[in-house]
């Protein structure tokens, strides 16, 4: 079979079982599989894969079938300006996080070290971007979950920081460590009800702790910010990102906790997704 062939077939079963993007997919996981660029692939459309690899791209495509995303599948995601590491136990990387790297820089200047906390890290991502871009600031990131400190760690190998930034492994109702002139935060903010009704990609894959909020969806919001108070130095920053519907309630208990409101940001799509907050 060759690799022409190979993918009209890949199309044509995800086609069937509805996956989005049947063709790119195909493409991505042949390219995977052949180790070769999506460029090679197009071009040599008449080279023949050797069995081992036919076996290899049909355990795939199955996995795509049964709504596995392709960052599970490749193994990575790209997030600023990187390359992530990502398996099931962690939450894939969205660009709309990345608002929280644009935001904090500009309070970062390059030539200052600050000290910086990442609450509920994952896989390293916003922590990561954020060392790359300012090289002085040393940083702390947390995880409850030990499988996603474990790859938010190799992330940080990867990128050479392994010795820039500090991984622990706890809940952040029991981390006490002060004087933080910054805390960013991607905590889990989804409702139970709109959990429900997430599409199966992320529903039946992505990990549950990285996307439940409780209830309302403010379980973990709540706790990041009554914790960041404690944590921050007077004037010290919390950069959140928060669910579409989420601005009034969390403004609310910004303020309630003595924050200030310096902005909050839009995603690509124009909804409120990030505030950023001063402690007074
Ligand atoms: C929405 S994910 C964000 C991951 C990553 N920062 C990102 O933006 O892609 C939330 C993360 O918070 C972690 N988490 C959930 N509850 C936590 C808690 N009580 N203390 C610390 N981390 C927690 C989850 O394990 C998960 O990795």
């Amino acid at each position: 079979m060759n690799y022409n062939q190979i993918l009209k077939e890949g199309e044509n079963f995800l086609k069937k079982n509805k996956i989005k993007n049947s063709y790119l997919d195909t493409e991505l996981i042949l390219s995977k599989v052949t180790n070769k660029k999506r460029e090679e692939i197009l071009l040599n459309t008449n080279f023949k894969l050797k069995d081992k690899d036919i076996i290899k791209f049909k355990n795939y495509l199955f996995r795509r079938h049964h709504k596995e995303p392709m960052a599970y599948i490749l193994g990575y995601k790209h997030f600023w300006k990187h390359k992530f590491l990502t398996n099931k136990s962690v939450l894939i990387p969205r660009p709309d996080t990345e608002l929280i790297v644009e935001e904090a820089i500009k309070y970062l200047p390059i030539d200052k070290s600050k000290k910086i906390l990442d609450v509920g890290t994952g896989s390293g991502c916003i922590v990561v971007s954020l060392i790359k871009e300012r090289p002085k600031c040393v940083a702390t990131a947390i995880d409850i979950s030990r499988k996603a400190i474990n790859v938010a760690k190799t992330n940080a190998k990867l990128h050479q920081l392994a010795n820039k930034i500090n991984f622990i492994n706890i809940d952040i109702d029991k981390y006490k460590s002060y004087n933080y002139d910054l805390i960013i935060s991607n905590p889990p903010y989804i409702n139970s009800i709109e959990l429900n009704r997430l599409d199966d990609d992320i529903k039946l894959h992505e990990p549950k702790i990285a996307l439940s909020g409780g209830f309302d969806g403010f379980r973990n919001i709540k706790k990041v910010i009554v914790v960041s108070k404690k944590l921050l130095k007077i004037n010290g920053k919390l950069i959140i990102e928060i669910g579409h519907k989420q601005k009034n309630q969390s403004v609310k208990i910004l303020n309630e906790n003595g924050f200030y409101i310096n902005k909050i940001s839009k995603d690509l799509s124009g909804k409120e997704r990030c505030i950023t907050s001063t402690k007074l």
